[in-house]
């Protein structure tokens, strides 16, 4: 999905998202932080905590679905966009290439460790739990256990 118009309503709330993402870290407890980013337009299920210093998406965070009873622990990024690097050459700035957005999607009961981050166009699957640190570009299944960078499922309940 590629859409790089701006309309006055489109900078309007692009001004509202980064506002509140600059309240975000100063918020408490994880059930104020999680309001604070559904009022930036991120779409989270009854129980989930997010914590205040995760970072989801400026650009879009309308992208990101968050189920029921999932935890977003600390310094987890989630990501939306990227530059559409397969339009890149010899003389272009990587920053002239499109921006491609893509909805990630963390459903109900998943856990996501600290430091994880979550790349655009990812679904984690019911249950499942990301590693420390782990890098998720890939889709990864229900109730699965996956850690490392590129993240890898190493066990499934
Ligand atoms: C992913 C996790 C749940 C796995 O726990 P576990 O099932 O007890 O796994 P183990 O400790 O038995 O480790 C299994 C293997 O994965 C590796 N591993 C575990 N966690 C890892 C991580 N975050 N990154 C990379 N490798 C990891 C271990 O080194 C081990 O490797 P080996 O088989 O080569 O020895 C856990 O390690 C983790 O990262 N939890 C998140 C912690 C967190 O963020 N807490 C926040 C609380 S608010």
């Amino acid at each position: 999905m590629a859409n790089n118009k701006r309309t006055l309503s489109s900078v309007i709330r692009g001004i509202w998202i980064r506002i509140l993402t600059l309240i975000i870290p100063f918020t408490f407890p994880a059930q104020l932080t999680t309001m604070l980013h559904r009022w930036r337009g991120v779409k989270v299920g009854r129980g989930s905590k997010i914590n205040r210093t995760v970072q989801i998406d400026d650009s879009r965070p309308d992208l990101v679905s968050i189920g029921k009873n999932v935890w977003v622990t600390a310094g987890v990024m989630i990501l939306c966009h990227q530059r559409d690097i397969s339009q890149m050459h010899v003389g272009k700035a990587v920053m002239d290439c499109d921006l491609l957005y893509k909805p990630v999607a963390i459903k109900d009961g998943a856990h996501i460790g600290i430091g994880a981050i979550i790349m655009p166009g990812v679904t984690i699957g019911e249950g499942a739990v990301i590693g420390a640190g782990a890098v998720v570009t890939k889709d990864i299944p229900p109730y699965g256990v996956a850690v490392g960078s590129p993240a890898k499922v190493i066990k499934t309940f």
